[in-house]
């Protein structure tokens, strides 16, 4: 693989000139006395030191550092030379990075959405934290907490507002990317686990929508996630997990306080663990190019990651910003009325869209044991599509694989006409 080598070239050795060897002697200052003849010999170049001179110098450890910064003479900010006299260590990282290439070609533009999903993902931590200044856990603060920080914290309203907008274009970028991805083979050796990692993000993403639609303990959450929570009653040992998940048999202020702790601790330290491995196989396997363009001459050149395509994805995260605020202010999400455990569900529940292909499929499999049936074709689905990369052998090989792609194609088809379904059924309620 062409844009391995390189990758691997790019660790080999620094382009810059090599700092000095750790303990190399200093040379002489011009016009410092040469010592005298027959004077004792300078220690040899890393000996240890004497730890004090006889007369009562102050002691200096033996440091193990470059004795100067090898970049001293070239042309960057005095604080980039603080730091890399500092963070030496780090120079052949900076320099590994500073090598990675983009192939530019006619499908280039999909490679900004992993960047974009990214994007919103960091707009969701920055958001996340202002939002908990002011939101309370409990079943009896929730709702009032989040009509204060929309109507008295100032610009609680747009805070909030941007969150819940931003969790849905993160969610819809991971989709895009992840098809993207899919359709360019991205996947193919020796890329599997960058498609396993990202599967595993898509599901945490999931997972932090699910838990954070019961946060502002409204009605509609508070029925949808009843309905949500129930699914898994159908499984084998699914009573326990329902229980597990609700903190009880029914859905209350314990299922509240879990949904909470999921959101804001165990969600966010697993994707940002996840997140690390697959940024970190980004960088060390590069981004790869469609099965034979290379051979038919379709790459059309390499652009350096950093700082051109990193500018161009600033780019994209610009427009993305402004989408976000016009969304957040020209649609706000409504607040709903507070929850009420004891009153009946009201018409028209649903959940978020993107678990509306699996809600339909568990509407429309109302017979005996369909429930069932629907949870099984789900999973072993997602089993089938985590798998990808190790079942399509052809693209392994750097054959066209197209069956896959068909398969994507369907798998679209599928996702797109089911949502559209629940969409129009619910939209005239
Ligand atoms: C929170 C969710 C995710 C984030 C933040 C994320 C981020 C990124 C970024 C920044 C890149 C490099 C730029 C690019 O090629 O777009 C990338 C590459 C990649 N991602 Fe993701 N990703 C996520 C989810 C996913 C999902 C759901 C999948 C697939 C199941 C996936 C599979 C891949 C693959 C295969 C590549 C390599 C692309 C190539 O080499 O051409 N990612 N991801």
């Amino acid at each position: 693989m062409a844009e391995n080598n390189q990758n691997a070239a790019a660790g080999k050795a620094p382009a810059k000139p090599k700092p000095a060897a750790p303990g190399a002697a200093k040379p002489a200052a011009p016009g410092a006395a040469k010592p005298a003849a027959g004077a004792a010999k300078p220690a040899a170049p890393g000996a240890a030191k004497p730890a004090a001179s006889a007369g009562g110098g102050v002691y200096k450890p033996p440091v193990d550092r470059p004795d100067s910064n090898p970049y001293k003479d070239s042309k960057q900010s005095a604080l980039a030379s603080w730091f890399q006299e500092r963070f030496y260590v780090m120079i052949p990282v900076i320099d590994y990075l500073k090598k990675k290439e983009v192939p530019q070609h006619r499908l280039s533009f999909w490679y900004y959405f992993g960047g974009l999903t990214l994007f919103f993902f960091i707009i969701q931590v920055v958001t996340g934290l202002l939002l908990l200044q002011y939101y309370k856990p409990t079943g009896a603060e929730a709702f009032t907490s989040f009509v204060f920080i929309q109507k008295e914290v100032p610009f609680g309203w747009l805070i909030r507002q941007v969150h819940a907008w931003s969790a849905n274009l993160m969610i819809g970028m991971a989709f895009i990317h992840m098809f993207s991805t899919f359709f360019m083979k991205s996947y193919r050796k020796p890329r599997e686990l960058m498609w396993v990692s990202g599967f595993v993000l898509l599901v945490l993403s999931l997972g932090f929508g699910f838990t954070g639609y019961l946060l502002p303990w409204n009605e509609l959450a508070f029925f949808a996630t009843q309905v949500g929570t129930e699914v898994p009653k159908v499984m084998p040992g699914g009573a326990l997990l329902v229980d597990i998940l609700r903190g009880g048999k029914d859905v209350s202020p314990e299922t509240l306080t879990r949904m909470f702790s999921l959101h804001v601790v165990l969600l966010p330290g697993l994707l940002l663990l996840m997140l690390s491995a697959h940024l970190m196989l980004v960088q060390v396997l590069g981004t790869s190019s469609p099965i034979g363009y290379k051979e038919a001459g379709l790459i059309k050149g390499y652009e350096k990651f950093f700082p051109t395509f990193l500018a161009k994805d600033a780019i994209g995260w610009l427009i993305g910003f402004g989408l976000l605020v016009y969304l957040a202010v020209m649609f706000p999400w409504e607040i709903g009325v507070q929850a009420d455990p004891l009153g009946s569900a009201p018409v028209g529940i649903k959940p978020e869209w993107y678990f509306w292909a699996q809600f339909q499929l568990l509407k429309d499999f109302t017979f005996e044991g369909g429930e069932l049936l629907a949870i099984v074709l789900f999973t072993v689905g997602a089993i089938l599509w985590i798998l990808v990369p190790f079942l399509d052998r052809q693209a392994s090989r750097e054959q066209r694989s197209p069956i896959f792609t068909i398969l994507g194609l369907l798998v679209i088809a599928f996702l797109v006409i089911n949502t559209y379904r629940v969409y129009a059924e619910y939209s005239q309620l």
